[in-house]
């Protein structure tokens, strides 16, 4: 369920990272108790992390050591989603006033950081009942159960939530982890359960329009292919998924979002999209790929540059509606529903 799609990373490594991370745990919003990092050994794996061994061994119950490392990070770095979302959503809502629904929840991560945040209520949905349950020992371990629900909906088309029942959505990594032909039927129910006024936000979704697919299958070019061929070139390229069908690597997400395919599910009548300052989406950007693994000082460099080109061009296209997110791998973005 990782956005880091192929990334193969040592114990070793795991440690340094998060070792660098002492202070990035912090105080969270709402909770005061601070949460400290220790090193915990557990099935020969090291990690510095807050989390219980329990937790731990839970999580590496359905997924691989490699991905051990990003599952801590999405809360454990506070740059990776809390700070991003934070600033997403500062000045659109007061979260001690709201209820948001976190669609895809997975293990929690996510919805952890609205808890965090301060939402009055947060209910978190996934199709997954193993991530279903990780994500309820998760909030134990953040002292967030009283806030925080989840919810296993095996079809998360059939909600029973009632219309205009939430003031937040949250889709967070979540749209490239449907098919295509499914995300209209899905942003239509996000629709329905959204308050008018209220804000779907999308964040940490690949980008169909940036030549580069840095989620599945690490391969220029790969959003501009048509589906078939992009597996069968990924497949060619040694990246496999499940058994390697297309089916496999759409769940995956292999298939990006672009702002344009958003735009034809989320109309200008129906949902106004609020424009973020670029330099807080330049700094998201940043932010969250520096708090997962490793990828390289020249990667790092070449995102400072991508960032600091996209700053250049985006003033530009502000005045049409065309946020700065577009030139960046990654979307975040911020509809209201009129
Ligand atoms: C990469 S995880 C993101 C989890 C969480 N939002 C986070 O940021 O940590 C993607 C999640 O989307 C969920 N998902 C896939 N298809 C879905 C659907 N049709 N409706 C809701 N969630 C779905 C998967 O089960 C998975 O847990």
């Amino acid at each position: 369920m990782s956005n880091f799609a192929g990334e193969e990373q040592s114990g070793q490594s795991i440690v340094r990272r998060a070792t660098m991370d002492v202070a990035a745990a912090g105080t969270c919003t709402r909770s005061k108790r601070k949460r400290r990092l220790r090193c915990l050994t557990t099935r020969g794996i090291s990690v510095n992390t807050s989390y219980s061994e329990r937790f731990v061994e839970r999580v590496l119950a359905v997924t691989s050591p490699q991905w051990l490392a990003d599952e801590l990070a999405r809360t454990e770095r506070r740059g990776y989603i809390f700070e991003p979302l934070r600033n997403l959503i500062a000045g659109l809502i007061d979260p001690a006033e709201a209820t948001a629904c976190d669609f895809g929840c997975g293990r929690g991560a996510s919805t952890i950081c609205l808890g965090r945040l301060g939402f009055q209520r947060v209910i978190g949905i996934d199709p997954k009942p193993e991530a279903v349950e990780i994500a309820k020992m998760r909030a134990q371990e953040w002292g967030l159960s009283s806030v925080l629900q989840f919810e296993c909906l095996p079809d998360t088309l059939s909600s029973p939530f009632p219309s205009g029942h939430f003031d937040l959505v949250l889709c967070n990594a979540v749209l490239e982890h449907i098919p295509p032909s499914k995300r209209r039927e899905h942003l239509t129910e996000i629709g329905r359960v959204l308050k008018h006024g209220g804000l779907l936000v999308v964040n940490g979704t690949p980008n169909r329009w940036f030549a580069f697919d840095g989620h599945t299958t690490k391969l220029w070019l790969v959003p501009y292919m048509p589906l078939r061929m992009a597996c069968a070139y990924a497949r060619l390229r040694g990246r496999v998924w499940g058994s390697g069908t297309v089916d496999d690597f759409v769940a995956a997400g292999i298939r990006g979002v672009s702002l344009l395919e958003l735009r034809s599910y989320l109309p200008k009548k129906s949902f106004a999209l609020e424009l973020a300052p670029d330099r807080w989406v330049g700094q998201h950007y940043l932010q969250t790929s520096a708090a997962r693994p490793d990828e390289g000082r020249l990667v790092d460099a070449a995102k400072v540059l991508l960032v600091r080109f996209a700053q250049v061009i985006a003033p530009a296209l502000r005045p049409m509606g065309i946020p700065m997110t577009v030139f960046l791998p990654q979307l975040s973005m911020v509809f209201r529903k009129r």
